[in-house]
This record gives C-alpha cells, structure tokens and sequence, in this order.
C-alpha cells in the first residue's frame, strides 16, 4: 500500500523559528504578526471582564465556536449569519481542515507563489495536482490575471489566494478583485483568500471579505496577526457555500469541534474592539516601518524593496554576496539574529523576509547594521 504520510513535507519555516538555535538568537527580524497583547491589556478594553474571566464556566463550548462568537465574527462580515462560520485553532487548523475536506486525490489546485507553505503543502499532500501561479517583483508581485484565468480554465477545484499577501503584502486593486471574481464566475470550483493580515494597516471597514463578496468564496481569517494574539489560537472558516462548510464540519467533528473557553471569552474581547487594538498594533508597526525604510534607505547597494500594501511582511531583495539561505545560516552563527529566507516560501534564494509587526525590529536592524559594518 503506498502511503501519503510522508509526502508531507518538513515546515521549514516552523522548524527554524521554533527550533533549538533559534531559541538562542537574541531577534527575530522576521515574525509575522502583531505585538502581541497580554491578558491584562486585553481584559482592560471590557469593564468587568476581569471578573466574568474568573467565572467563566470550563464546560464544553459550542460545536464549530460558540454562537456568540460566531455572530460576533459574521456581524463584521456584510451578508455572512453565524452559520455560515466555523471556528478554528488558528488560520493553521482553518487551513488543514479546509484543504482536506475539499481537496482529493487528482484535484487540480491553483496556489499563488511565492506562498505560506501550508497553503501548498497540505494541498499536494491530500494528492492535488498543484499549478502554482507566480507572482514576479517586476509586476509588483501582482496576481498574473490572464495566467490565473487559463489556469482555473483547466477544470481546478480549489484555487487559494493570500490577501494582503505573506511575504509580499500584495493587495489587488479593486478592479482587479472583479476581474478575480468574474474568472471564478466563469470557471466554477471554489477559491479560498487566506486573509488574516486584513486590518492592518487599519481602515479595514473598507475591507470587504472574499466570502461576502462570492457564494463560491472562502475566506479564513483569525486573530493571530492583525490583532496580535496568536496565543489565543483563535482563527476561522467563512462561506455561503453549505457543500463546502458542510464538508469542514464533518471532517471536523472527527478532530476537535470545540474552541477552548478562556479563548473565545478573549476573541470576543478582541473582536468587540477591533478598532482599538488594530489601532495600537499599527502605531507599533507603523514606527518598525519607518525604521525598516530607514534602514534599506542607508543599506541600498545590499538591499532593495517593492513596499508591501497590507500586514506585516516586507520581502526584500539581498544584492550582497551568496544566497539568502547562506545568508540566513550566518546571521544566525555570527550574530545571534533570525532572518527567514525566501526559500520558506518557495521563492529562490534571493529574498527574505522582514516582519515590522513588533517593537524590537530597530534594535535588530541596528545588530545587522553592526553586522554589516563589520564586513560580513
Ligand atoms: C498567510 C498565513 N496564513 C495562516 C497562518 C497561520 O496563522 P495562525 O497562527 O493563526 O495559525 C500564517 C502564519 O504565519 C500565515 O502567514
């Protein structure tokens, strides 16, 4: 019997954040999310939450989230009702449960490139047919329309887009959304927009979800980046489609149906002051930005940058010598600092990326400058 187990590959992008040297740098130039928020920071927005925290019963919770949750999640997306919502373990699990509920064996998948692994990797693994479809700096790093239309010409089951894009902060134009619409009126299957930097920069009212704007649209969401609190494992699965919502519940009430309590108190926390807490997260992000240009301004003849539209990611081009795989290796032996390569997205070797989520990022540039200076 053949086996699909290992056809799984290794998330080398995991592996190198949560590994053992990475645990011995003293930066991280590269994550991808918010300042993160404490419990007290977070409870501070609700009056009285402190209080209801401690009181909170730890019963089950509601199958696929709890319907306040879920209604608080559709209350911020136009035409989408609390059932057309699954709560997830994170933009991860949304990601897992969807490609194996939706994907079979021969499916013919369209993935944007440069891309978040899973996106790919859990596709290929359920044995999809995967036509990448890439992205190029010289465009910007813009979807390729006519190349994404002959693809999903060819009988695709699941096309997957990330809006704003990791690692490029891409963000189509308008007409370009109706444009990616109308090619999925014509050629059927669903599309699935990984949208979990939506909201930062904020002015995300303007934001209207995929799965609002399409019944055959999926969006995946959560509150890991934009709202910085990925240690609440809070993402989810939104659609019209009840073939495709109907498939993830299924498969899911075979894993884990349930989001943990303390958790989804938090989210509704969270998603109840949105605005505040994307506020703060971009004042943070907004001064690492600045620092960011600063630093490529002064670094030009070594570096070079396409401005990212939306979330946290920049991915930047190394001019200096030797690829940024090699690059990263160094960085992390001779200067105690982490620098994802562009080879974790599938991308070649002369990129990478540098997060400015965070408050930390103008002293890690400072320890690259330093490393940079000394001639290496
Ligand atoms: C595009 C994208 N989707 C999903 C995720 C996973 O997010 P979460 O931490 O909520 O599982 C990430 C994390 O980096 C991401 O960049």
């Amino acid at each position: 019997m053949t086996s699909t187990v290992h056809t799984l590959p290794a998330h080398d992008l995991m592996t190198f954040f949560m590994g053992e040297a990475a645990q011995r740098a003293t930066h991280n130039l590269s994550p991808s999310f918010g300042e993160p928020l404490s419990v007290a920071e977070l409870l501070d927005y609700e009056p009285g939450a402190a209080e209801a925290l401690t009181a909170l019963s730890l019963d089950y919770t509601g199958v696929d989230g709890g319907v306040a949750l879920r209604s608080d999640i559709s209350g911020r997306m136009p035409d989408i009702d609390a059932d057309d919502i699954v709560v997830t373990g994170g933009a991860d699990e949304a990601i897992a449960l969807l490609l194996t509920a939706l994907v079979e064996v021969g499916s013919r998948v369209v993935v944007q490139s440069p891309a978040y692994l899973p996106l790919r990797s859990v596709a290929a693994w359920r044995g999809a047919q995967i036509s990448d479809l890439p992205c190029r700096e010289e465009a910007g790093w813009a979807i390729d329309l006519d190349q994404f239309d002959a693809l999903c010409q060819r009988g695709c089951r699941v096309a997957i887009l990330n809006i704003p894009h990791n690692p490029t902060g891409y963000i189509p134009t308008p007409a370009e959304i109706d444009a990616i619409l109308e090619i999925l009126d014509r050629t059927g299957g669903w599309l699935i927009v990984d949208e979990v930097y939506a909201g930062i920069p904020p002015g995300e009212d303007a934001w209207t979800p995929f799965a609002s704007r399409h019944p055959r649209c999926i969006t995946l969401n959560g509150l890991s980046k934009s709202y910085g609190l990925p240690g609440l494992r809070i993402g989810w699965i939104a659609s019209k489609d009840r073939e495709a919502i109907g498939l993830v519940k299924r498969l899911r009430q075979h894993f884990n149906s349930f989001t943990p309590a303390p958790s989804q108190f938090l989210a509704e926390i969270a998603l109840k002051h949105t605005a505040a807490i994307h506020r703060r997260n971009w004042e943070i992000a907004a001064q690492s930005h600045a620092a960011l240009t600063q630093f490529l301004d002064t670094h030009k003849d070594r570096f070079s940058w396409t401005p990212p539209a939306g979330g946290v990611n920049a991915f930047v081009r190394w001019h200096g010598a030797g690829g940024t795989r090699d690059l990263s290796d160094r960085l992390l032996a001779e200067a105690r600092l982490l620098l994802a390569p562009s080879a974790f997205f599938g991308a070649g070797d002369d990129h990478v990326r540098i997060g400015f989520g965070k408050r930390d990022l103008a002293d890690g540039l400072s320890r690259l400058s330093d490393w940079l200076a000394a001639g290496s």
